[in-house]
């Protein structure tokens, strides 16, 4: 096991290239189950996520190759293999397989995901529409159990605004008989790169990025080749970073539009960022002003951001409120931010962010994905070396974290772990 070390203080310059989305990958990967023949995908990231859902797919007999930029999977001889334990644990995108797989063989056993611990994830707009398609649902021991006679198209209202469900029901309906619409559905930038790739396979698909998706079922889907889009959690995180120690940096392979309320927010703390056609230069401002945050769907302030956005505005003067109304209780890495010497505390679902403050490097602990990222972020602010334990989170998400930060000017390095911190940390 490996810990994470940030010496802080040092400035960023130069580029880096973000790399393939992560949220579309964890749905692109399940979604080629649906095809008979071979799906090659260019620019997945190279993170630990991908790599177990390529395991997942080898294990229901699916060949997945990488071939220099691209994966090929081959799903011609999957069969439709229960995964009730084992890998489907390890993260919350594990559930696309229940879409995939009742999509293509009308039938799945798929183990309740895992996944980042932000409060409840409850999956229950997934089943809700899988049960209107005509799909039998059970949970057992832990398991959700899924079959069809056949899956039949159906008007489908989204209780809650749903990134996964609005996934999940779109794997199953393109192979359902007639019509799908899915109303109030998700309008994330990861649900267009999906619906782009079905409908490369063959399938037909209206309105993704909307909140109405219309679906004409097809008999069967091919394969294709599909290039991703790039990450733009991991854009907007070193967005971030460059707002907090960048004097250039040039963030390379991104879609300004898709972060549009973090820039517009980062531009009202007085960051001077330039939007260019897929790059955006952000240069650092002093002093940086307070803002107040809320989290929503998209195009709204992601979720996903709003934690390394905070270790930011510990250095911005005045009081921010972030609020996060998709994720109520999304604050781990608050008392990590704390014991570094923020001025944060939490009302609920909002923290409260004094500052600006002078962070201290400090031993902390990621709980999540994104915490971790706020804790590389507060961790180039610090004064000293600040020790990131959990860095298995961070992995999952963010590719070459460390190489990238080197090369723009960071001095950050891994760090195997002695016996006596492993045991420490897995009792923390
Ligand atoms: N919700 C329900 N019922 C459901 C589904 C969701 O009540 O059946 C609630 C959730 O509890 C949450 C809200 O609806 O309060 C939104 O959840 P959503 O389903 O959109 O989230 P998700 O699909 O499980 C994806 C990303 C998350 C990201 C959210 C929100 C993947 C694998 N995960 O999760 O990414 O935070 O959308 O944008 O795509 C991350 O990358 O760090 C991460 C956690």
């Amino acid at each position: 096991m490996e810990k994470l070390l940030v010496e802080g203080g040092h400035s960023l310059n130069g580029s880096v290239r973000v790399s393939g989305a992560k949220n579309s990958a964890v749905a692109l990967l399940p979604a080629a189950i649906l095809a008979e023949s071979p799906v090659t995908i260019e620019g997945l990231p190279n993170i630990s996520d991908v790599g177990t859902l390529s395991q997942l797919l080898e294990e229901i007999g699916g060949t997945v190759q990488k071939q220099g930029q691209d994966v090929y999977i081959d799903p011609s001889r999957m069969i439709s293999m229960p995964l009730p334990n084992g890998k489907v644990k390890k993260l919350r995108a594990s559930y696309y397989f229940m879409g995939a797989m009742l999509g293509r063989f009308k039938k799945a056993v798929i183990g309740l995901p895992g996944g980042c611990h932000l409060g409840p994830r409850p999956i229950d707009q997934h089943i809700k529409g899988f049960e209107a398609l005509g799909a039998e649902v059970t949970n057992e021991q832990g398991a959700i159990y899924l079959r069809a006679e056949e899956l039949r198209g159906a008007r489908i209202y989204l209780d809650v605004v749903s990134v996964g469900a609005t996934i999940n029901i779109m794997l199953a309906a393109v192979k359902a008989k007639g019509k799908t619409i899915i109303e109030n559905a998700a309008k994330e930038p990861e649900i267009i790169d999906v619906a782009t790739l079905l409908t490369s396979m063959g399938a037909k698909i209206k309105g993704a990025g909307t909140d109405v998706i219309r679906i004409e079922g097809v008999e069967s889907l091919s394969g294709c080749r599909h290039t991703i889009i790039p990450d733009r959690i991991e854009a907007g995180t070193y967005t971030i970073m460059a707002a907090a120690k960048g004097e250039e940096v040039l963030i390379d392979n991104v879609i300004p539009q898709h972060l549009e309320s973090l820039l517009a927010k980062l531009r009202e703390m007085g960051v001077t960022i330039e939007s260019l056609n897929d790059q955006l230069i952000v240069r650092r401002s002093n002093p940086l002003k307070s803002v107040d945050i809320k989290t929503l769907v998209h195009p709204g302030f992601p979720t996903d951001l709003q934690q390394p956005f905070t270790s930011l505005l510990t250095q911005a003067s005045g009081t921010g409120v972030v609020t996060d109304t998709i994720y109520q209780a999304r604050f781990k890495h608050i008392d990590e931010l704390r014991r570094m010497n923020a001025d944060i505390k939490v009302e609920g679902s909002s923290a409260i962010v004094n500052g600006p403050v002078v962070l201290e490097g400090a031993k902390v602990k990621a709980s999540d994905l994104r915490a971790g990222a706020a804790l590389v972020v507060a961790g180039l602010l610090a004064n000293g070396v600040t020790e990131i334990t959990g860095l298995d989170h961070i992995d999952r998400g963010y590719e070459n974290i460390v190489e990238k930060l080197q090369d723009l000017g960071a001095n950050i390095w891994r760090e195997k772990m002695t016996e006596a911190e492993i045991e420490q940390f897995q009792n923390s």
